[in-house]
């Protein structure tokens, strides 16, 4: 599509690509709306990649209110309640709003959807597309969707560079395509970024997600919110392949199990056992491998013969890798999954700086607390998406005339992946975040091209300082039990970096870590 920049002056602005944007962008629809992608539609967006569904209660034997009390147990004791109920009984007319948008879920013979099971789930209540293709199929209605809307602009190729911001509100995005930087003026974005994966050396997320969202808000003054807990697949695929192909707990869903090089299933003595919540799954699968062992999914008993129908793009990976699950172990390894952290938003998703809002992964609603529950994350970013398009097309588009915008160089992470993935794995310690802070800080100074991820990796690593604590996905080794009261953290870029100074000219004491 040819458009004239100039005529999209006052649209609102959609950052991102995926699930979560797109959504938003239907939902606005017929007010005009702009969405900026970096990549061609669907092509380099987490979602769709996702195997895991969308966790709703329609079975028989659920209620919202049992989906409601898994979400808060995985969590840990940091969700949200409040959030958590007004997403989650929203859940169900979401998935519906997905049909309605062309989305072929799987179905039982009888025409009723087909229900998976997840870790830390009471219930079936996993609604897969595909078998274990969900996002693409979810991703390919949706992208069909917005491009058949006239009103929704979609500009492919051009990656956010900074939010311009006057006297606290936002008032356009700085924006580079292959012909240069432009100035979209706007007093509404919305942040659709998707997750962090790519500031880690193991991950199952696109490379290219390296919380770009994080670093647009944070420099615009937004405060950020939970962003020690990172959460971990315990069943990535271990291999020399980056980034890592996710082999879904849907899979341990239909009985698969976790076993060691000498069959022996560890995870027996954990309540769950390989259905134990996320986080306690990859810190058993990490210490075992820490201790020297190697530990592999089998597929063999169950599912067995069922394994390669249902689960056809984890097949095809492990045979790309010269694994048959009929009768080979499956290698597996922990590897960054999902950020619970991010952009702290209110209940129509609006961040604290005015004309800001954020969506989906790169959002923190409160919803996942320590530890986000399996496939509640589309699920969130596909109720939320109405509920910031309703509040965005609520506020006045008036954001002023945007400030002259500088240039600012691509970011590249290349020089945090290896800080982060030291100091902020699945298990951390004091001593090792105040040397991941002490190295990102030089890094975080402006104009660099590394300054971006910097930012990002300092705000996560003084929030994990500050957390003394161990609780859902945040575990440190030198504060093993939880705090006598549950809390969750806010940060701004501003303080991170103070907090960061402070340190870099302290001693280390065991007050400040
Ligand atoms: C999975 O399929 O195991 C991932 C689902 C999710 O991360 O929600």
């Amino acid at each position: 599509m040819s458009v004239n920049i100039q005529d999209l002056a006052g649209r609102p602005v959609i950052i991102g690509g995926g699930i979560a944007g797109l959504m938003t962008a239907l939902h606005l629809a017929p007010e005009p709306v702009l969405l900026l992608s970096r990549s061609p539609l669907g092509a380099d967006a987490s979602s769709a990649w996702a195997q895991g569904g969308l966790a709703a209660s329609f079975g028989d034997d659920d209620d919202p209110a049992l989906h409601i009390a898994d979400t808060l147990a995985a969590g840990d004791g940091l969700c949200n309640e409040e959030v958590a109920t007004r997403i989650l009984r929203a859940a169900p007319a979401a998935i519906e709003d997905l049909v309605r948008f062309g989305v072929r879920f799987d179905r039982t013979a009888g025409g009723t959807l087909r229900l998976g099971l997840e870790a830390a789930h009471s219930r079936r209540r996993i609604v897969h597309a595909g078998g274990d293709g969900s996002g693409r199929e979810v991703m390919r209605a949706l992208v069909a969707a917005v491009r058949s809307i006239p009103t929704i602009a979609v500009l492919e190729g051009y990656e956010a560079r900074r939010l311009l911001v006057d006297d606290g509100r936002v008032t356009g995005v700085l924006a580079r395509s292959s012909t240069g930087p432009v100035v979209f003026a706007t007093g509404r974005v919305v942040l659709a970024t998707g997750g962090i994966g790519g500031l880690f050396n193991d991950t199952t997320n696109p490379l290219s997600s390296c919380g770009q969202g994080l670093a647009l808000a944070a420099r615009a003054g937004a405060a950020l919110a939970d962003l020690e807990f990172i959460q971990f697949h315990p069943t990535a695929l271990d291999g020399p392949g980056r980034p890592m192909t996710l082999i879904s707990e849907a899979v341990r869903g239909e009985g698969a199990t976790i076993v060691d090089e000498t069959g022996r299933r560890f995870l027996m003595a954990v309540p769950g056992a390989e259905l134990a919540p996320r986080d306690v799954v990859a810190r058993a699968v990490a210490r075992h491998l820490a201790a020297g062992h190697r530990v592999f999914l089998d597929v063999s008993e169950k599912p067995g013969a069922a394994f390669a129908q249902h689960f056809q793009t984890i097949a095809l990976a492990c045979r790309r890798a010269g694994i048959d699950p009929a009768h080979d172990l499956i290698p597996i390894r922990p590897a960054q999954h999902y950020h619970m952290g991010g952009v702290a938003v209110d209940h129509a998703g609006r961040a604290s700086v005015a004309g800001l809002w954020a969506c989906g992964e790169v959002a923190s609603t409160g919803l996942h607390g320590a530890n986000r529950l399996a496939s509640n994350s589309l699920t969130e970013a596909v109720v939320c998406a109405r509920r910031v398009a309703e509040s965005v097309a609520g506020s006045s588009g008036a954001g002023g005339k945007p400030t002259v915008a500088v240039e600012h160089p691509s970011s590249d992470p290349v020089t945090v992946r290896p800080i982060l993935s030291r100091a902020l794995g699945v298990t951390r310690d004091g001593e090792g975040l105040l040397a991941a802070a002490f190295a990102l800080l030089p890094l975080a100074q402006p104009h660099g091209t590394a300054s971006d991820p910097a930012i990002v990796g300092l705000m996560i690593t003084i929030s994990a300082l500050l957390r003394r604590e161990s609780r859902g996905a945040h575990f440190r080794t030198d504060y093993p039990n939880h705090a006598a009261a549950a809390r969750r953290s806010e940060i701004t870029l501003e303080a991170a970096l103070a907090a960061a100074r402070e340190l870099a000219h302290a001693p280390a004491q065991e007050s400040v870590i």
